[in-house]
């Protein structure tokens, strides 16, 4: 495959040049995409940034690094690499060749598929927006960016799929991706977690931890499509959500050694009016984006899923691996469920109509990891605190705990209990402000904010205290 041409107004990898209507059609997007970059975008004004551009999707150097002024960045188009052999891995049509075209009577699922995922990718652009005029360190504030700009390629690639297979209603939806605004009362988001405001940098490294790794999950799904060009684009941009997987881990894992460090040296819980952020905070924000982001996975059993599946549009978490059919007509799964008299319990259904809570499983199952690691170095510093991932009935708002309450435990609470007990558990205004309050920028290079850790490593070989951002 050849690496992308920067001369051409829009770089990518699928010979757009020999498709001159498609090309007029993404060229005519295009400066709405700039459009909605500048009116919705980053609002710190910098000079450049210390960005990674995709060029290429081979194993090697795929990527280029180098200051660029953020509204000259260049989104492309890449799709990962063709494989002419490649056959479905499930499903009625599991091994048939891969659909290098969309059949007709799958054209309306796709499309919304393609339409959900596009929506999230610009979504989480404009909740990050204001967030560059609080960053703890000029390496923090490159990351942000380069999330940003990745999660705008990622609607490229979205919006790529359904101009070149969706004919004018694809366009029409390309359109409508730029339209609806997170959080916006006439034309929001399509999933309620990206109506969430991300306000300061806590809640940002919690949505790259545990909400940008839903998006990691889905499109694992997505990836083992039946749909050749849906496939090899999704594989590209998991390559790049490895770095935002990156931010958040790392990013919780700096605010808790910098507590950790804190209370060690002062010898006590209360480290609020030290400047650093309290473990039971902590805690609340981690309950908060790990609740909200558990309902992205929709309801435990979903017919529509049974159907994606049956007919080869979205797959398993590593369907290759997993040891049984591919077809599942047979199988059955445990979900969570309510029991008749209203006790948290788990029933068995089809394994088809229970896939949102296989692939819910394998997500919950990561996000253990993440704890785990926090864990460790609260532990190395000779603290006896843990961090832990609520239950999965606490704070639901999708599926089958959507209708009580519960402790992050998973006891029971009635509405009395739970308006009384979840300033214990979620964060509170006084959190809320708290946290903003430590948010004051440090934009010095070399410099980093009180309340949380250096990273360990800088970006690409360089040190922490690199130019990585030049303010304009
Ligand atoms: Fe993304
Ligand atoms: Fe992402």
């Amino acid at each position: 495959m050849t690496e992308a041409d920067y001369q051409e107004k829009i770089p990518n990898n699928v010979d757009l040049h020999e498709d001159r209507r498609l090309q007029r059609a993404l060229e005519s997007w295009q400066p709405n995409f700039l459009n909605w970059w500048e009116s919705m975008g980053p609002t710190l004004p910098t000079e450049d940034v210390y960005l990674r551009t995709a060029v290429n999707v081979g194993r090697e150097g795929w990527a280029h690094f180098g200051h660029v002024a953020m509204r000259d960045y260049r989104w492309g188009i890449f799709l990962a690499e063709r494989d002419e052999n490649r056959r479905i891995g499930f499903g009625q049509h599991k091994g048939e060749p891969a659909w290098q075209q969309v059949p007709g009577e799958y054209r309306a699922d796709l499309q919304r598929l393609i339409v959900i995922q596009g929506d999230t990718e610009p979504a989480s652009v404009e909740q990050q927006r204001n967030l560059g005029a609080t960053a703890p360190s000029l390496y923090d504030l490159r990351n942000l960016f380069q999330v940003n700009v990745e999660e705008g390629r990622h609607l490229w690639a979205m919006v790529y799929l359904l101009h070149a297979y969706f004919g004018r209603q694809g366009r029409e939806e390309a359109e409508e991706l730029l339209h609806r605004n997170s959080g916006s009362a006439e034309a929001p988001r399509i999933l309620g977690a990206f109506n969430e405001e991300t306000p300061d940098w806590l809640s940002f490294y919690m949505f790259t931890y545990f909400t940008d790794r839903d998006g990691k999950y889905q499109l694992g799904t997505l990836k083992e499509s039946a749909f050749d060009p849906l496939s090899r684009t999704c594989e590209f941009m998991l390559k790049e959500e490895a770095h935002h997987m990156m931010v958040g881990t790392t990013g919780v894992d700096r605010v808790v050694e910098r507590t950790a460090q804190v209370m060690v040296e002062n010898e006590t819980d209360d480290v609020a009016a030290l400047g650093v952020i309290p473990l039971p905070v902590i805690q609340k924000y981690l309950n908060f984006h790990y609740s909200v982001s558990l309902d992205l996975f929709g309801s435990e059993t979903s017919t529509n899923v049974a159907n994606y599946y049956t007919a080869g549009l979205k797959g398993r978490w590593l369907e290759e691996r997993r040891r049984d059919d591919h077809k599942l007509t047979d199988d059955s799964i445990m979900v969570d469920s309510l029991t008749p008299d209203g006790e948290i319990g788990h029933t068995e259904v089809s394994a088809l109509t229970g896939l949102n809570t296989d692939l819910r499983r394998e997500y919950i199952a990561d996000c253990e990891g993440g704890v785990k690691r926090w864990n460790r170095i609260l532990a190395d510093a000779g603290l006896p605190q843990r961090l832990r991932l609520p239950h999965s009935a606490f704070n639901r708002k999708v599926g089958a705990f959507s209708g009580i309450e519960a402790t992050p435990e998973g006891e029971i609470l009635t509405a009395s209990q739970w308006e009384q007990g979840k300033g214990q558990w979620l964060p509170t205004d006084t959190d809320k402000t708290f946290i903003r309050s430590l948010m004051r920028p440090v934009h010095e290079r070399g410099k980093i904010a009180a309340w949380i850790a250096p990273p360990r490593q800088g970006i690409n070989g360089k040190p922490f205290d690199y130019d990585y951002v030049h303010l304009s």
